[in-house]
């Protein structure tokens, strides 16, 4: 066991990199280990940022630069295909569709050189008996002391299941998103569509002129056979299932870049095991989804991981002991301080925000008109204003 590194983040996705950039802002060096062999700037589509992600990125120095990627989001149209409802809402504050490639680049390009390790598959982490330290333990055989760690390994974290936190759970639907591009300029508004037919939700959002990101929503069929590997297999089973659907949703679907369709499953960490969860033992430490993987139904799960960036290494700095001419090192005592307040900062913002989420998906999903109404009277008795949640302020690095 040769290096001994002061803090070391696992997972290099949306809310690792924001958390190594955060810490780096703060004069705090930090490394990632992330178990694919690259950047993961090849794959995935788009995510919406709303004004409390855009604060977020301010804070990480890198909304102005984000900015010119996407054009803004005026207002949401809300269609419902089995009774023709249409209803427009003005969009509150900033909102951008991102390219995930841009989001990923963007705060990778802000990091010191070789602050990612790539390749690097945490397989377990024990404290060790003597020093108490976190040993981190590789796929590839090797081992690292760790002053400091931060789950950053998202959905199927293993820093999680060394807090014990109970096991995520799965939403009966699942999700293909998709970047469609129009060569010659789409003539879409510049607003976020979402189109409902019965237990099937479509979304649209503009990324600028040209090219749209989509997704759609759909009840997850138990020993489905389908091959969702295969884009090709993703884009006929969608186009089937959108039969129904306005024929430029199915131009959009057609015309869809292969490389960027995608299929997942939606997962969510209980609400009421989030509000009794325990986030941190000792000097380690979850953010992004491995905390709080919350599903799409409020487009907040990775500005919630930009939150927690700026959350916890305000609060790591603050409780730093610093050496003046180097860079600043953290102590074991000021790390569990400086934990247990980020976890106390964070946790009712996510379990408000995880709890929308779990509400607006099961009123989605319901099955009976019971349900749909229990749904819809604790939405509004606890959401009042059912876009408060863009409101929040993470505050300043
Ligand atoms: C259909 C869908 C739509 C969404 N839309 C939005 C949206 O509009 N707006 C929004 O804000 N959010 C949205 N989200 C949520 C958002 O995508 C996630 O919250 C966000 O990507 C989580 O980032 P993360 O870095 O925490 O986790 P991940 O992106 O999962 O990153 C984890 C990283 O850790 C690495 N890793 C995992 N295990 C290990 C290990 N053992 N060792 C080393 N490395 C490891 C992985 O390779 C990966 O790079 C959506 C999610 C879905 C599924
Ligand atoms: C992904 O990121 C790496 C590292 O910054 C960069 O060299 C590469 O060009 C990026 N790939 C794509 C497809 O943009
Ligand atoms: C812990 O300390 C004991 C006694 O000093 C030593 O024999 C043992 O090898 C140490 N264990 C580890 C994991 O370093």
């Amino acid at each position: 066991m040769e290096v001994n590194d002061e803090v070391v983040i696992i997972g290099a996705g949306i809310s690792g990199l924001a958390t190594a950039l955060a810490l780096h802002k703060k004069g705090i060096k930090s490394v990632v280990m992330e178990r694919s062999e690259s950047l993961r700037n090849t794959t995935g589509s788009a995510i919406g940022i709303r004004q409390n992600g855009w604060r977020a990125l301010h804070q990480l120095g890198v909304a102005e630069i984000l900015r010119q990627t996407a054009i803004p989001i005026h207002r949401e149209r809300i269609v419902s295909l089995a009774d023709g409802k249409v209803e427009e809402i003005p969009m509150g504050g900033e909102t951008r569709c991102l390219r995930r490639k841009d989001l990923i680049d963007t705060l990778y390009d802000a990091l010191p050189p070789a602050t990612v390790k790539f390749g690097c598959q945490l397989e377990s982490i024990k404290l060790d008996p003597n020093t108490t330290k976190p040993v981190l333990r590789f796929i590839d055989g090797s081992s690292i002391f760790a002053k400091v760690v931060i789950g950053c390994d998202g959905v199927k974290s293993i820093v999680a299941d060394f807090l014990n936190l109970k096991p995520t759970k799965m939403f009966p639907f699942c999700g293909v998103r998709g970047l469609s591009n129009y060569p010659n300029g789409h003539s879409f508004a510049h607003e976020f569509l979402r189109i409902r037919k019965h237990n099937k939700l479509v979304g649209r959002l503009p990324i600028d002129d040209h090219l749209v990101y989509w997704f759609c929503a759909q009840p997850y069929v138990p020993r489905d056979e389908r091959n969702w590997e295969d884009p090709e297999e993703i884009r006929r089973s969608t186009l089937d299932l959108l039969s129904d659907y306005p024929k430029e949703i199915q131009e959009m679907i057609e015309i869809t870049d292969a490389k960027t369709l995608s299929f997942s499953h939606l997962w969510y960490r209980a609400p009421w095991d989030l509000l009794m969860g325990t986030f941190c033992k000792g000097t380690v430490t979850v953010a992004g989804d491995a905390m709080h993987v919350m599903g799409p139904f409020l487009g907040q799960g990775g500005s919630a991981g930009l939150e927690d960036a700026v959350v916890l290494a305000r609060n790591l700095a603050q409780m730093g002991s610093f050496h003046v001419e180097t860079e600043k090192k953290v102590t074991v005592q000021g790390v569990e301080e400086a934990f247990n307040q980020y976890v106390k900062q964070r946790k009712m913002r996510v379990v408000r925000l995880s709890l929308q989420t779990y509400l607006t998906g099961m009123l989605l999903g319901a099955s009976s008109r019971l349900k749909k109404f229990i749904c819809i009277v604790l939405l509004v008795l606890l959401f009042r204003n059912p876009s408060g949640h863009i409101d929040y302020d993470c505050g300043s690095l």
